[in-house]
């Protein structure tokens, strides 16, 4: 994920122009010693809504906050259930369990994400939303979880805070929802060091996060901060002024990264396609992925194993799988799901369908300064190891 690949002289220069305008680092208010009048949380908010084509857009101090601040925004209350699935980072379910609701999981199907024939059976009468992860730059089938939420009366949040720049039927992800979360962390698409955005269409669900994420507070035009009016409890999830100069200038270079991702992508499958054998991740047709990983799947656990150690031998890294599964399976999530009433076994039972697509599966990362050059050396190394290995 390579925002901070490109992370240079432009966020220096943005970061400077804070302090050299006044050194305000708060988001709100200070007007006066603001010498250019400039609130750049609310500058990254508006350019990130723009070329997101969403109407609102809300920065926040992270990618788990904005699922949490979205989760309050929509109204899930304690004991609502929200599925999800069980490919994705255990933060996605600890913003379920932070509002008190019930994280209900499936399991992926071969896009690696949400199996949405497993979501209709999982539904109850206490089903709230559905939760959908846009894991590794590939949606699931959207229009299909969509017609699932309308059927049924259910509110969709997308966590996107892995592919900002995918899209699903020409539209970005993270927009297809009633709510969309975003994550700038050191390891996504797109960096602030931390940070998240929320966006929305809708204006209650925008003024909720809004007043949820600093404290209740109503920010009424009528009074002043001190004297603001409020109407909920909430809590402090807003971003500092310097992680939105930096996000206005990450945000500038989104377009290239994904133009980049696609083009070595492109490359690295077709050099790939001559191995007898593999499998690659399913790509939904409506999704336009961000590629900046390549998924593809072996026959055994043993052979991934395998692979990735002689990968690693060849400087070639992978991505989350097999890595970093422990993180993102959440058959290993024992700790949560101990306590709605499961076993470490009857867990991993549930989930064994997602843990047999991802102990398999091995994920090439695609880095935005790969030359072609480079791109040549991996697809040798890899058609190189799986001759070894078949
Ligand atoms: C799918 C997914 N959801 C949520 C998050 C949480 O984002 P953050 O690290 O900004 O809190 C991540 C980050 O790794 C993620 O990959």
């Amino acid at each position: 994920m390579p925002g901070f690949e490109l992370v240079g002289e432009e966020e220096r220069a943005a970061v400077n122009e804070v302090f050299d305008e006044g050194g305000i680092l708060f988001r709100h208010g200070f007007d006066a010693m603001r010498k250019k009048g400039r609130f750049r949380v609310i500058e990254f908010e508006k350019a990130f809504a723009r070329h997101m084509e969403v109407d609102y857009a809300l920065a926040v101090s992270s990618g788990t906050a904005a699922l949490k601040v979205g989760l309050m925004a929509m109204g899930i209350k304690p004991g609502d259930e929200v599925i999800t699935q069980a490919f994705t980072f255990v933060a996605t379910v600890e913003a379920i369990l932070d509002v008190g609701a019930v994280p209900v999981m499936v399991n992926v199907d071969d896009t690696l994400n949400m199996d949405t024939e497993e979501v209709k059976r999982r539904i109850t009468p206490r089903t709230r939303a559905i939760l959908p992860v846009h894991m590794l730059g590939v949606s699931p089938e959207m229009d299909e979880i969509m017609a699932i939420a309308r059927t049924h009366g259910l509110l969709v949040l997308e966590d996107n805070c892995e592919s900002p720049g995918a899209t699903y039927g020409g539209r970005p992800l993270g927009t297809l929802g009633d709510v969309g979360a975003f994550s700038f962390d050191f390891g996504k698409m797109l960096t602030t060091g931390e940070g998240g955005m929320v966006v929305t269409n809708n204006p209650e669900y925008y003024n909720l996060a809004r007043e949820y994420h600093d404290h209740g507070h109503e920010s009424n035009p009528k009074f002043p901060r001190g004297r603001d009016t409020h109407r909920i409890p909430g809590f402090n999830y807003r971003m500092g002024e310097l992680q939105g100069a930096i996000g206005v200038v990450q945000l500038q270079k989104l377009e290239y990264i994904v133009g980049q991702n696609r083009q070595h992508y492109a490359r690295l499958q077709e050099g790939l396609q001559q191995i007898e054998g593999l499998r690659f991740r399913r790509v939904p047709d409506k999704c336009g992925s961000l590629c900046d990983a390549l998924i593809f799947q072996v026959p055994s656990k043993e052979v991934a194993d395998q692979f990735a150690e002689r990968m690693a031998a060849a400087k070639i890294g992978t991505k989350n799988l097999p890595d970093a599964m422990e993180w993102h399976f959440a058959g290993y999530w024992d700790h949560i799901f101990t306590r709605f009433g499961m076993t470490k076994e009857t867990l991993w039972e549930s989930l064994l369908p997602t843990y047999e697509r991802l102990s398999r599966s091995i994920a090439l990362p695609v880095m935005v300064k790969y030359t072609p050059e480079r791109v040549g050396q991996i697809v040798e190394e890899i058609v190189r190891i799986a001759g070894e290995l078949s």
